[in-house]
This record gives structure tokens, C-alpha cells and sequence, in this order.
């Protein structure tokens, strides 16, 4: 399963690529908006970081077709390998994803909010694609199942080349839910990230640790110098 960073804070993504091990960053044009920067600026800056071997995520922004197709073009020459571009999962963005699957671009249908968005995205040659888990529950729905049934919508095809990439999370446990059920990928903000990992019982539990081999060797010994 991959882990990436939905964001575009530059500092944020070299922080959280520092210490936990991240497959990619995704953005979109809100997450561009909130940078306050020019797009393929930080774009580039992102892929410096993740390097050539990380995914980056970046979406088309054209209404219709033939400007998403246009942009795809452009974005994955500027951004080089390993760059996903997201279409939007409407008609429009229907008709961008078979042209562009046909000339070989990395795909990844968003937008989603119902099941038959993210099988028709397989459909058409997407790689990933991305329901919006908080947005989903947000609307009275429950945007876990909506991604377990699109998960498992695309896996009964057997689009085997398909899968998600679940995006809009807002606590730990929609985050849990979706890597227990072994979707293919999830993007998770910074601040989500953190959380995955804050616990006062952690925290106090290595201290304890800590301390007590303090108490048996002296402080600030460790292994090391034992
Ligand atoms: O790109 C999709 C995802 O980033 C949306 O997240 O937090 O705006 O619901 P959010």
C-alpha cells in the first residue's frame, strides 16, 4: 500500500519525508490556492523533494476535454517521470481520460463521490482513483464504505492496473479503516499524518524506557557508549 502527502507546503512535505516513509505527494488546485504560489514553482520544488521516484500528483483544471487533455501533456513533460495526472471523474473528464490512457499518461480519476464514478475511472484506463472519504461522510454518507465498494467494484473487473488512491481524510481512523481493507493507496494532509501517531501512552512509554536504562548506566548513555 502507498502513503502520500495530500499537500503542497513545501516545508510540511520535506518534514513529514523525513521521518516516515512517503511514496508520493498529491495536490490539487485548492491545496495549489492555499500555497499562494506560482503552481509549477512548488511543483517543482515537490518533485526535487520526493525526487524522481516519488509519484506527484497534479490536476487538470480545464472544463472541457480537449484543455484537460492540453494540460495533461504539459504537466507530466514539465514534471517528468512518475507524474499522475488527476482528471476530474465527468463526462468531460471521461473523454480526457481515453485519449490520454491512449497516449500512455499516468492517470488518476478524482472527484469522486459515488461508486460508479471511481469503476467507470478504471474504466478508462485510470490508475488511481480517489474518493473523498471526509467530503462523503460530510454529506450524510459513509465515505469508508463508498471507498471499500469502489475498491471493490474495480478489484471484481479485475482491472488489475486500477486502485485507489482514498484522499480526503480527517481523523486516524477513516486513515486505519482503508489501509486494514488493503486499498492501494492512501494521501493523508501533514497535520492527519501527525495525528496518526500522537498518543500520550507512546510518548510515555519510551520515556519509561529512557529513564529507567538511565537509571541502571548514567544520563545520556545509551547502546552506544555503554
Ligand atoms: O484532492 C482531494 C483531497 O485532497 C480533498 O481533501 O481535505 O479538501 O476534503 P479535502
Amino acid at each position: 500500500m502507498k502513503f502520500c502527502i495530500d499537500n503542497a507546503d513545501v516545508e510540511a512535505i520535506r518534514r513529514i519525508c523525513e521521518y516516515y516513509p512517503v511514496d508520493g505527494v498529491s495536490t490539487n488546485p485548492s491545496i495549489l490556492a492555499a500555497s499562494k504560489r506560482k503552481p509549477y514553482e512548488v511543483l517543482k520544488e515537490i518533485r526535487e523533494i520526493i525526487t524522481e521516484e516519488g509519484e506527484l500528483f497534479v490536476q487538470a483544471v480545464s472544463r472541457d476535454a480537449d484543455g484537460m487533455v492540453r494540460e495533461a501533456r504539459h504537466i507530466t513533460e514539465v514534471l517528468g517521470k512518475n507524474t499522475v495526472v488527476k482528471i476530474p471523474c465527468n463526462p468531460e473528464g471521461f473523454k480526457a481520460m481515453k485519449l490520454l490512457h491512449a497516449e500512455g499518461v499516468r492517470l488518476l480519476g478524482t472527484a469522486i463521490y459515488t461508486p460508479m464514478q471511481g469503476f467507470l475511472a478504471a474504466k478508462c484506463g485510470c490508475e488511481y482513483v480517489a474518493p473523498y472519504v471526509n467530503r462523503i461522510d460530510n454529506m450524510g454518507y459513509d465515505g469508508v464504505q463508498v471507498a471499500k465498494d469502489i475498491h471493490d467494484a474495480i478489484a471484481g473487473s479485475g482491472y488489475d492496473y486500477s486502485g485507489l488512491l482514498a484522499a480526503s481524510f480527517k481523523n486516524s481512523q477513516q486513515v486505519l479503516e482503508l489501509v486494514k481493507y488493503g486499498v492501494k493507496a492512501v494521501t493523508v494532509a501533514p497535520d492527519i499524518i501527525d495525528g496518526l501517531v500522537k498518543n500520550a501512552a507512546i510518548d510515555a512509554a519510551i520515556e519509561q524506557f529512557v529513564s529507567d536504562f538511565e537509571g541502571l548506566v548514567g544520563k545520556n548513555i545509551t547502546m552506544e557508549n555503554c
